[in-house]
């Protein structure tokens, strides 16, 4: 078995001289499909703040939150927008663990994320999972896509995640009619699931956080809770207890938790009425 992303074949389409947003995250959480230039990023990140620590909370929210829609809410049904590289608890691992017969559409824009969506397509015999290839910034192109089509059931309620990918998307991209043109084809009784990076808790070291990122080449824009709270979730009933730091969305245990300036990461559910 290779020992890292180096050692594995890479496909010509992955430019690994780049950072991308997939392969730091990847290294924020331990994995090992990110490279040299991805590793150069992250460092420089986690200097001035503790991205591991939001990293790893942020997974966990994503977790504890398909759990409840499974569990609590009844969905069998996830478009999973901004997946990621493969770590524990993908969405249909959770959400099949609950429901079998859950279905789940993954879709990211790196093109290393494809290589590895084989580790994506594991799904119980009951349910289904499917990879595509696009972008959160061609909405109705994600739409359209005939696996989307074929996976999902549009007259059943779906819900839409969006972890940890939307402060990706610039205001000049206008994330909030892309968000818009995604919930606007879900059925009544529909859930979007969100998190969103914020300087809220420690302006300084998130700044220079987006600062690293920027000039890495990764897009980035922290946004504030009422920002974030607009645009994921306009139009939409909160699940209790709203938009709060990812740790304190009903955390399954009382253990200790990092502070809001260590997490500085907002998540949240709404429900579509
Ligand atoms: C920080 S990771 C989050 C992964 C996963 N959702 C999680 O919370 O663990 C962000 C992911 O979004 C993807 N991404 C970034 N911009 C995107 C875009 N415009 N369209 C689709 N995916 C995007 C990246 O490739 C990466 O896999």
């Amino acid at each position: 078995m290779p020992e890292n992303a180096e050692e594995s074949a890479v496909p010509p389409e992955v430019d690994t001289s780049k950072a991308h947003s997939a392969r730091i995250y990847d290294y924020y959480l331990g994995g090992k499909n990110n490279f040299a230039a991805d590793r150069e990023a992250a460092e420089k990140v986690i200097q001035i703040w503790p991205a591991r620590t939001a990293a790893r909370e942020g997974r966990k929210f994503l977790g504890r939150a398909v759990r409840y829609l499974a569990a609590e809410a009844g969905i069998r049904q996830f478009l999973d927008i901004g997946t990621g590289l493969p770590t524990a608890n993908a969405v249909h691992e959770v959400a099949q663990a609950v429901t079998p017969s859950a279905r789940v559409v993954y879709v990211d824009n790196d093109p290393l994320v494809l290589a590895h969506a084989r580790a994506l397509l594991t799904s119980s015999p009951e349910g289904r999972t499917a990879y595509i290839h696009a972008d959160l910034r061609d909405p109705a192109g994600i739409l359209a896509d005939p696996v989307t089509q074929s996976v999902l059931d549009f007259g059943q309620p779906i819900a839409l995640m969006l972890v940890a990918v939307a402060h990706f998307i610039l205001d000049e991209d206008k994330p909030a009619e892309l968000i818009a043109t995604l919930v606007d084809a879900l059925p009544s009784g529909s859930y979007v699931v969100a998190s969103h990076i914020t300087m809220e808790h420690n302006p300084a070291a998130l700044a220079a956080a987006q600062r690293a990122y920027r000039a890495a080449g990764v897009s980035a824009q922290a946004r504030d809770s009422g920002q974030f709270a607009e645009l994921a979730f306009g139009g939409l009933e909160l699940v209790p207890p709203g938009v709060v730091l990812v740790s304190e969305w009903r955390p399954d245990d009382n253990g200790p938790r990092p502070t809001p300036a260590e997490v500085s990461f907002y998540g949240g559910v709404g429900r579509k009425p």
